[in-house]
């Protein structure tokens, strides 16, 4: 038999053939994503097996958002399957991880007591220690059994970034074939956890504790180890990715090895760096991975915050060719007044100041965005100022979101949630309407260029999405939500492509049940743009594409949110 021994966290390792087999279902956010990830990696390290299906599963958990009260609902309707099973006597254990678990621990305890284990975002690095004390407290008492009720990861965060145990977590990871996007080898990068903000209507501070930033070092260290596994594309993640900011020598460990330190207040971004301190802002972290992995394609990042994006950043991106020319800064609204009571800390002139400087500076670089519309006392004329606002700027795409009260934030206290859900709903689609138009608008001015296009998906029969069917699916897509904790991205929603059953990152859901007779490949642009590749009739060369290759595609068609091409064989494509 296998003897025991100690997992990269100091955890019992259970035999692999006997390990216990687990369910891990993720919603929301890219954080989540990401997240669930490595906790995949933990467990698996420790001998557990991860199985698709939840009724074969001796553990089921469930990773969790609660930006909005519908991704909440729709997790709470898991538990309730699951505890119908418990009921029923069988045997297994369920836990709640990510940011419900966190701000919602109590309540959910009382509402469903069926669940075994909690564990907040900000203390995953401890889930196989509570996984362990579930499982050897069986039969006793439900008090007793609760591994651990929640906590609150405003301070948990900021004791972990001096323990350096989430840390740990980081850098014990490992490229997993198994995470999205990982089958055209694309990979997420966390740089900053949590977020200082505090935009009244977000739960993210309370639920990802305050923010933190990663060593450099580290970053750029799990960059290059991601590429020698295999990687082409990686996302740097942050809920302000834009505010990643590290003061050298300010946090130290042993042997001088540096640690995750919090981040700064938002004065540091308008003032300049004090004499003598030595610091690495996101611009330099970003030409540090650009030009320390040579062998990285494709370099992108979200979410940035629309204030402070400086000069600096947009500089490097002109000057590093394998950084995409993508950038997703929400802008939340159009109007001053609804920007302030939202605290997102810039007025309608600075974001259309910001977004001149992108196209003058990138005029290659593609925008997105989040909106929220119905927010407290958000009147007509209010909203006609974000619709003119989404009319003035380039958007790709916006997800757009009805407000939704959240418990805990500023905003559910301080405003009464005032506008009617219909008029929520008519806003909702006037938005989505006047969006598709300049969606429409954008994805036109591509025809006529050539691209380079990560392939994403691939097929040997001739199904795949139709660019003409678009318009009425992107409403669905658009409702279903990114963003600064953005909801989804990687692999594009083609079914018969093989993509996974989650809603995905920006537009890509919005060709899931489209139909083209000559398209066999799908991929991205830099710019995030979705292109379906016909490759009828040219040579033998392109049926061989791979997910994961990078194409020159010439641009002959659009529709709101798809691209049509066709690939050209140049010296500047790589397969
Ligand atoms: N209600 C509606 N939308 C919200 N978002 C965050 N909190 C709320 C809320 N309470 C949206 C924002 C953010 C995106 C991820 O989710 O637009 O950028
Ligand atoms: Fe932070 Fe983004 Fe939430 Fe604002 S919306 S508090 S910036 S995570």
């Amino acid at each position: 038999m296998e003897k025991s021994r100690s997992g990269r966290l100091g955890y019992p390792v259970v035999p692999m053939s006997q390990g216990p087999t687990v369910y891990l279902e993720t919603f929301g956010c890219q954080m989540n994503e990401l997240d669930s990830e490595l906790v995949r990696g933990q467990l698996r390290s420790l001998g557990y097996r991860f199985v698709a299906d939840p009724a074969r599963a001796d553990v089921v958990l469930y990773n969790t958002c609660s930006v909005r009260e519908q991704a909440e609902n729709k997790a709470y309707s898991r538990l309730g399957l699951i505890g119908m099973r418990k009921k029923a006597g069988e045997h297994v254990i369920l836990g709640v991880l990510g940011c419900m678990a966190e701000r919602d621990g109590a309540d959910m305890l009382r509402r469903f007591p069926q669940v075994d284990l909690l564990c907040g975002p900000g203390e995953l690095d401890r889930l196989p220690a509570l996984l362990d004390n579930v499982r050897r407290t069986e039969g006793a008492s439900r008090e007793e059994r609760i591994a651990l009720a929640g906590n609150k990861s405003r301070r948990s965060a900021t004791l972990a970034a001096a323990e350096d145990q989430l840390e740990l977590l980081d850098l014990s990871r490992a490229f997993d074939p198994a995470a999205p996007g990982a089958d055209h080898r694309s990979a997420y990068v966390r740089i900053t956890r949590g977020c200082n903000k505090f935009c009244t209507y977000c739960v993210v501070p309370n639920t990802r504790g305050a923010e933190v930033h990663r060593p450099p070092d580290s970053i750029v260290d799990e960059c290059k180890r991601l590429v020698d596994a295999g990687v082409v594309e990686i996302t740097l993640l942050g809920q302000t990715v834009n505010h990643y900011r590290y003061t050298h020598g300010k946090a130290v460990g042993v042997e001088g090895v540096e640690l995750p330190q919090v981040g700064p207040g938002l004065s540091a971004f308008r003032s300049p760096i004090p004499a003598g301190e030595r610091v690495t802002t996101f611009a330099e972290l970003l030409r540090r991975i650009h030009d320390e992995v040579p062998a990285l394609r494709r370099l992108r990042f979200v979410t940035s915050y629309p204030r402070d994006f400086g000069d600096d950043i947009l500089d490097v991106m002109a000057a590093s060719p394998r950084i995409c020319r993508y950038i997703h800064a929400p802008a939340q609204s159009g109007s001053d007044r609804i920007l302030k009571l939202m605290n997102r800390g810039y007025t309608r002139g600075e974001y259309l100041e910001f977004i001149a400087r992108v196209t003058e500076k990138l005029p290659d670089c593609t925008i997105a965005g989040d909106i929220i519309v119905g927010f407290p006392t958000e009147t007509e004329a209010d909203f006609e100022e974000t619709v003119s606002l989404v009319r003035a700027v380039p958007f790709k795409n916006n997800f757009i979101f009805k407000y939704s009260p959240r418990p805990g934030t500023t905003a559910i206290t301080r405003f009464e949630d005032d506008v009617p859900t219909d008029v929520k709903k008519l806003r909702n689609n006037i938005l989505l309407d006047v969006q598709s138009e300049v969606s429409a608008r954008v994805h036109a001015s591509w025809v006529g260029k050539t691209v380079e296009v990560l392939v994403e998906s691939s097929e040997d029969d001739s199904e795949a999405a139709d660019a003409d069917t678009q318009t009425s699916e992107s409403k669905t897509d658009a409702s279903l939500g990114a963003g600064e904790h953005g909801a989804t991205r990687a692999t594009i929603a083609l079914p018969q492509f093989g993509a996974q059953n989650q809603p995905r990152r920006s537009t890509a859901s919005g060709v899931a049940s489209g139909r083209a007779p000559h398209a066999r490949c799908v991929g991205r642009t830099q710019g995030d743009l979705i292109v379906a590749i016909d490759v009828t009739g040219t040579p033998d060369w392109a049926m061989t594409l791979k997910p994961g290759s990078l194409i020159s595609v010439e641009i002959r068609g659009s529709a709101p949110l798809l691209l049509r091409g066709r690939p050209v064989k140049t010296a500047a494509a790589a397969f």
